[in-house]
């Protein structure tokens, strides 16, 4: 029998929590609770979480165990684990966790009939066997030259993740190996991303789930040509060879990859029960494998290991991942948040954000439950954000003064890849750059929790008619989480941390987090005005009155 989170009794005591914590100040709670900092800091694998300064008190954390007991987290997370079909709308098991399991744990894990462990792990080796012969230039090109640029085609979870982590990993792993990424079926994508390659020392990745993907067999076949006609100009007339040797594929569907002309031997597969946006520990990080090699591909999965063991084996009142799960819901539902903001105080988390947002809002976008109910609460958050500082400068503005509450996520590092001093104007006194940087992650969650008050404007000789400007109501919600540095394991912890949040937001609300049926519709649409748009009239009097004007303005001022 399903349970509904608004049906709980939890569920009212958070209500009438929230009412109580909304007369209680942060500066309040601090003061009466010394220990509070402590209290409210939680460590989970390579992280370090601090929930302190969230609108919270210690009996919203027993609320939110008591909620996660009463909707049913810990059967939950058994079938999670264990592989059964939670992904009901597609009949399919969802078993990420499988990929970072350790090749050697204790005991196996058949699902379906399958050896899932050894299949993972039979599937990484043959991955990192390849990576490595690229890396070692034993597998070159077709003129026998050694591959320095590996370009991964893909879009969402085939995209994000592989170049969300590259662009992470850069601080922490020396690579003579470049990627790029092309997503977008705009031509500019693969255009701008191939100008200045040398075709001879290109490798091209072409990551599909499904292999049925327009953008990415549209911009496969593209390159496939730019391949072949730019080794024709210098001389390389062996199509074919060329293809079999400068083109790899990941896919679920290994058939399709064949007919595209890549060689199966040089196919790295993975499993339905993998979601596209869970995808980025697998084979789809292959890009990843050839840049940082397999050591680096380890310790990464490792990270994501150490999340999930916290996620299985702590209880929930001491379990970041449910807490941090449970306090999504609670600014949702109960403090009307619409958006939450992810804020990395580390350059090479940049994309970060990005990825996110498929992850979070791909999984939890929706509508109708599980068993087919509409859902009688509101659902999903925007996850945004960009990297600190450069955020300060733009939109903090809104999250410090706005009407709305934005909870974010503050994350750092204590250990930069590139210390610095900065000798200042005078060449007088010298500054630790990266700790200038921190001081402005610190700075930020004291000021949105602190805020400031009109006393202490006042205080400061400001105008009376400014006063009011320039105080900072404080109790704006934040979460700080560090780690030491931003090594492959911090990485991997990261994407976990956050995927098993949206999980256990998924279970509250009673969702599918692994579907994504909101996205068919546009897909068969752009099929279906494909024609109108520049041959075929009959098909652009089926449009509606507005696709028409658009069409039509575009039949007007094409050139
Ligand atoms: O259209 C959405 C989606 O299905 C995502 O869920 C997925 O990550 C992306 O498209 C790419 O799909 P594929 O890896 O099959 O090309």
């Amino acid at each position: 029998m399903t349970v509904y989170a608004s049906e709980t009794a939890a569920w009212k005591k958070l209500a009438a929590k929230k009412s109580e914590l909304a007369n209680v100040s942060l500066r309040d709670a601090f003061n009466q609770n010394p220990n509070r900092a402590r209290d409210f800091s939680f460590s989970a694998g390579p992280l370090f979480i601090d929930l302190s300064k969230n609108l919270i008190d210690a009996q919203t954390l027993d609320l939110f165990a008591e909620l996660a007991d009463e909707v049913g987290l810990k059967g939950a997370i058994d079938a999670q684990f264990s592989g059964k079909h939670i992904n009901n709308t597609e009949d399919r098991a969802v078993l990420h966790t499988a990929l970072r399991d350790p090749e050697f744990m204790s005991g196996s894990l058949i699902v379906d009939g399958q050896d899932v462990i050894g299949d993972v792990h039979k599937t990484l080796n043959k991955m990192y066997d390849f990576a490595e012969k690229v890396r070692a230039g034993v597998w070159r090109s077709i003129s026998g030259k050694q591959f320095k640029t590996i370009v991964n085609i893909g879009i969402g979870g085939s995209d994000l993740g592989p170049v969300m982590v590259y662009e992470a990993l850069r601080g922490s792993a020396n690579s003579d190996i470049t990627a790029k990424f092309v997503s977008n079926i705009d031509p500019t994508d693969l255009a701008e991303k191939l100008k200045g390659l040398d075709p001879e020392t290109t490798l091209f990745i072409v990551a599909s789930k499904t292999f049925t993907t327009l953008e990415t067999l549209t911009n496969a076949r593209l390159a496939k040509k730019w391949l072949i006609d730019e080794l024709a100009k210098k001389g390389i007339f062996d199509s074919k060879g060329a293809v079999r040797q400068h083109f790899i594929a990941v896919s679920t569907a290994l058939d399709k990859v064949e007919e595209f002309g890549i060689d199966p031997n040089n196919a790295f597969g993975f499993w339905n029960w993998v979601g596209g946006r869970y995808s980025v520990d697998s084979a789809v990080g292959t890009a990843l494998a050839i840049v940082y090699g397999k050591s680096v591909f380890r310790r990464f999965l490792d990270g994501f290991h150490q999340i999930d063991e916290h996620f299985k084996n702590s209880d929930f009142r001491n379990n970041a991942v449910v807490l941090m799960g449970m306090l999504n819901v609670f600014y949702v539902n109960f403090w009307g948040a619409h958006s939450h903001a992810v804020l990395p105080y580390n350059q090479y988390l940049h994309r970060f954000p990005a990825y996110l947002q498929q992850l979070t809002m791909e999984s939890n976008g929706k509508t109708i439950r599980k068993d087919g109910t509409r859902t009688d609460v509101h659902t999903g958050e925007i996850f945004w954000g960009e990297p600190g500082t450069n955020g300060q400068h733009a939109f903090y503005q809104l999250i410090h003064q706005g009407t709305r509450l934005i909870p974010a996520d503050f994350i750092a590092v204590a250990n930069p890849v590139h210390p610095s001093k900065d000798y200042g104007a005078k060449g007088d006194e010298v500054n630790d750059v990266h700790e200038l940087f921190l001081a402005n992650f610190f700075a930020q969650t004291k000021a949105l929790a602190f805020g400031k008050t009109k006393e202490e404007v006042e205080a400061e000789g400001v105008r009376p008619d400014l006063v009011n400007a320039k105080v900072f109501e404080g109790n704006r919600p934040t979460t700080s989480i560090m780690a030491v540095s931003l090594t492959p394991e911090v990485v991997g912890a990261l994407i976990a941390l956050y995927e098993q949040i949206t999980f256990v937001q998924g279970v509250v609300w009673g969702l599918n987090s692994f579907d994504q049926w909101g996205v068919e519709l546009g897909k068969v649409l752009a099929m279906q005005i494909y024609p109108a748009i520049s041959k075929d009239n009959s098909a652009l009097i089926a449009q509606d009155a507005s696709t028409q004007n658009l069409i039509n303005y575009y039949r007007t001022h094409r050139r």
